[in-house]
């Protein structure tokens, strides 16, 4: 990787605005990602999740804002930007005629790194895939193609890592298998963009939580944050503490359509 990192947040957003025809998805999306850290993106089906990863990661330009990840302006910038980030997720990459260990090998050859071989096996061994590593990937269950793929988008050791919905569709085993691996990946220093709907995800994951919803970030803050919005519900003698998924729902609304429900709570500035 050539593209160094620079001082500041690992990934910046401010006033992201985008639409389709005449869909207005995201309305002014604000929110910084500190290095390191795991920020995870909570919103319903079509919230605008996905878009803004596919802006951050330069796939879709933004109608007006901006956007800068490990320093470098996702519009000017892209070049510097693509060497920065792998994106993994709703787009999975493997190929299932291939080895676990051969699509390793393919990536780190596709990078120009010396050699790919070793990568791979390191790769394998951090992601417990040692031993499926010669089977074809079309024999591995869905926890293993997603390890698989989370491990691809570590060759090269970009600084920073999207991560669009990586456990949708695992199983529990899975999931926490996933976790796992996500969690180990901020022991190094990568800073993760996680897009979920799995409120117990975004509580196990991340340092920070925000919620997009009718095209803007209306929550914004650490679990403890995003708790102290609502009272504690007092049951009897014994005090409940909220669950984000309680938080989740006041802010956004059950109906979770119009967008308009809840107002501005972001909580203060990101650091
Ligand atoms: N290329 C496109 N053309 C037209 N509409 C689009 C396009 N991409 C996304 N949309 C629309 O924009 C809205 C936001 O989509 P997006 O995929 O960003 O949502 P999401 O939060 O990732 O949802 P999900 O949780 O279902 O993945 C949706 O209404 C979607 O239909
Ligand atoms: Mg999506």
């Amino acid at each position: 990787m050539t593209a160094q990192p620079t001082a500041g947040p690992a990934i910046r957003v401010q006033g992201l605005v985008k639409s389709f025809n005449k869909l207005e998805v995201l309305r002014g999306v604000d929110f910084d990602v500190a290095p390191g850290s795991i920020f995870a993106l909570l919103g319903s089906n079509g919230a605008g999740k996905t878009t803004v990863v596919r802006i951050l990661s330069t796939l879709l330009r933004a109608d007006s804002g901006t956007a800068g990840v490990n320093g470098f302006d996702v519009a000017t910038q892209a070049a510097n930007v693509r060497e920065s980030i792998s994106l993994t997720g709703q787009f999975a990459a493997v190929d299932d005629i291939l080895s676990g260990r051969e699509n390793l090998v393919l990536i780190a050859r596709l990078r120009h790194l010396k050699d790919p071989g070793t990568i791979a096996d390191d790769l394998l061994d951090r992601f417990s895939l040692t031993d499926a590593a010669p089977r074809k990937v079309s024999t591995y269950s869905g926890g293993m193609r997603r390890r698989l793929d989370i491990a691809m988008s570590l060759i090269g050791n970009p600084p920073v890592i999207f991560l669009d919905e990586p456990t949708a569709g695992l199983d529990p085993q899975a999931r926490l298998e996933v976790w796992r691996t996500v969690k180990e990946l901020t022991e190094r220093g990568t800073t993760v963009l996680l897009t979920t709907q799995d409120l117990d995800e975004a509580e196990q994951l991340a340092e920070r939580i925000a919620i997009l919803h009718g095209g803007r970030i209306i929550v914004n803050g650490t679990l403890s944050e995003l708790k102290q919005l609502l009272p504690p519900a007092e049951v009897e003698y014994v005090e409940k503490q909220p669950t984000l998924e309680d938080v989740f729902l006041a802010v956004v609304g059950d109906d979770g359509e119009d967008g308009n429900a809840g107002d501005d709570r972001s909580l203060g500035t990101n650091e």
